[in-house]
């Protein structure tokens, strides 16, 4: 089934609301991987930061020894919501598709934190998203991922597009 990206910026709250899981992801499972305990200035990368509240709110806030803080979007809508509603003197937010070598090379070999919040389960072609992750780091640069790997939700789309109800309503891409 083809998964076009038609998410709507305006229905996406500025102001982050965070699944327990993200929550957790971002307040335990970061700091027991040492992440924002290092004398060394970080530069950062928020991967699908969509309207850039869990960077500002979240993200930012692990690294007191931040110097940059990329933070990229496919969506144009989402970086111009980011920029209007999560300024922050050190995020830079751009437009970029993590599947798409082209819009990250300026970044190769500057990150020295990558994270990702539920937005790698959107890409079509992962291990794309994987390599082009690990081109952007610097050599002892480390990734840090969040994602969805299984939702009853999908089984519910399969099932849906099984049924002559609402078969036509899907377009299938393999
Ligand atoms: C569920 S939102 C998560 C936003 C943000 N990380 C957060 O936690 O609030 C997923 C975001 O991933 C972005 N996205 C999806 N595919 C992408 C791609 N190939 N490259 C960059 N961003 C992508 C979407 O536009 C969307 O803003």
């Amino acid at each position: 089934m083809e998964r076009n990206i038609n998410l709507d910026s305006e229905l996406y709250s500025p102001q982050p609301i965070p699944f327990q899981t993200v929550k957790e992801f971002l307040t335990k499972t970061l700091p027991e991987l040492g992440w924002g305990q290092s004398n060394e200035e970080e530069t950062i990368f928020d991967a699908g930061c969509g309207p850039g509240g869990t960077t500002v709110k979240f993200i930012l806030p692990l690294f007191p020894r931040l110097k940059k803080c990329f933070a990229v979007d496919i969506l144009p809508s989402m970086i111009d919501s980011a920029k209007k509603h999560n300024f922050d003197p050190k995020i830079e937010y751009s437009i970029a598709n993590l599947e798409d070598w082209s819009s990250l090379e300026h970044f190769e070999n500057q990150i020295t934190k990558f994270v990702s919040v539920y937005c790698f389960h959107w890409l079509k072609d992962p291990r794309k998203g994987f390599e082009n992750a690990f081109r952007l780091l610097k050599p002892g640069g480390e990734a840090a991922i969040t994602c969805v790997l299984l939702s009853s939700y999908y089984s519910a789309l399969i099932e849906m597009h099984n049924n002559p109800a609402w078969t036509n309503l899907f377009q299938v891409s393999f």
